[in-house]
């Protein structure tokens, strides 16, 4: 008994010793590695030189971009045909450090060249900037171009019957081929961005959302409704229905801001389509000049 903790503290001393060993042969061993990589792609491997992510935040990261993200760039970020190019290509994902180069292009600094605003907060869109990093710190060189540019891709591969009947069944609830949406090819004449404009639900500002409301409750407990004019981390201005602008502070959670953007429903059924789905629906959709 005397000499039980002695003895522990011994054998526990030893197994943290054959532990760091073991670590450190392991890791050495992928450093070394990872240094002849380095060298031979010094040009390319730039995700090797960052700090690794965090993990919770990489699988929450991983969750957003498959809700928001996937369908146009790919389940393994190579892009796809739905329009959006190869994230592991893309020098702004592969240069980026805290997000600062893919977090303006979540928020819509893209727009006029087809990606749509997707909408995410900060803190979101923060997480699915730290799962691409980390994608491409994992992929190393294997994302690097092969040296020519990417082939053109036609993303006019569907069954527009099938589109039609698809339209008939989940789009025409809302829309209209003879109306609002009557003639949508001649307004988008290139299919890719046909097709990134109708899984966008067209281009959205996310500070000044087309057609949204808000409510807005206030410490007093009145709530006041309105067209939501603009709103960010810092106020929120609508206008009433009689006419009047009305803008609030916020700070965090006060006061209470609900905005009803109709857009939502397309960002929530992106994570819906099937593959096919969207093809047969842009079929259908070029079809209509
Ligand atoms: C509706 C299709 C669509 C969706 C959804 C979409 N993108 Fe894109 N994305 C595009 C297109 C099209 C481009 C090319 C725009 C351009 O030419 O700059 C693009 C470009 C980008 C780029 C820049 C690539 C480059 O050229 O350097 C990044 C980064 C990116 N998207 C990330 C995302 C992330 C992250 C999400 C989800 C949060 C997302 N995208 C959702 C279509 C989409
Ligand atoms: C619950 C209603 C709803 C459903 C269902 C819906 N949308 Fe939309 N869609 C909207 C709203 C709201 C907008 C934003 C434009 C607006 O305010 O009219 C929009 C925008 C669009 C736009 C852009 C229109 C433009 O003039 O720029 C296209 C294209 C579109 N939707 C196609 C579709 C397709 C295809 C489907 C089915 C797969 C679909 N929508 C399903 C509500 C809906």
């Amino acid at each position: 008994m005397n000499n039980f903790y002695p003895r522990l503290v011994a054998v526990g001393t030893a197994w943290a010793v054959a532990v760091s060993l073991v670590y450190y042969f392991s890791d050495l061993k992928t450093a070394l590695a990872a240094g002849a990589q380095v060298r031979e792609h010094a040009t390319f491997n730039s995700g090797q030189v960052r700090a690794s992510e965090d993990p919770a935040r990489v699988i929450h990261g991983k969750a957003l971009y498959g809700i928001n993200c996937q369908a146009c760039h790919g389940q393994d970020l190579r892009g796809g045909d739905m329009g959006g190019p190869n994230l592991l290509r893309s020098q702004a994902a592969l240069t980026d450090q805290r997000g600062e180069l893919i977090v303006p292009i979540i928020q819509g600094a893209r727009v006029a060249q087809g990606m749509p605003n997707i909408g995410l907060n900060d803190e979101d869109a923060g997480a699915v900037a730290a799962y691409i990093r980390s994608v491409i710190a994992t992929i190393g060189s294997q994302g690097a171009p092969p040296g020519g540019s990417a082939k053109p891709l036609d993303v006019v591969v569907g069954d527009a019957t099938k589109g039609e009947k698809y339209f008939a069944l989940h789009c025409a609830s809302c829309h209209s081929t003879t109306g609002d949406l009557k003639g949508i090819a001649t307004t988008y004449t290139d299919a890719a961005q046909l097709q990134a404009h109708w899984l966008a639900g067209g281009a959205s500002n996310r500070n000044a959302p087309a057609n949204a409301t808000v409510d807005v409750t206030v410490s007093s407990g009145q709530k006041i409704s309105g067209k939501l004019i603009r709103i960010d981390d810092f106020i929120v201005t609508l206008r009433q229905p009689d006419g009047t602008q009305r803008s609030f502070a916020r700070k965090g959670a006060v006061p209470t801001v609900i905005v009803h953007d109709p857009i939502q429903t397309h960002r929530d059924m992106l994570a819906r389509y099937t593959d096919a789905d969207i093809h047969d629906v842009t079929a259908y959709l070029v079809s209509l000049k």
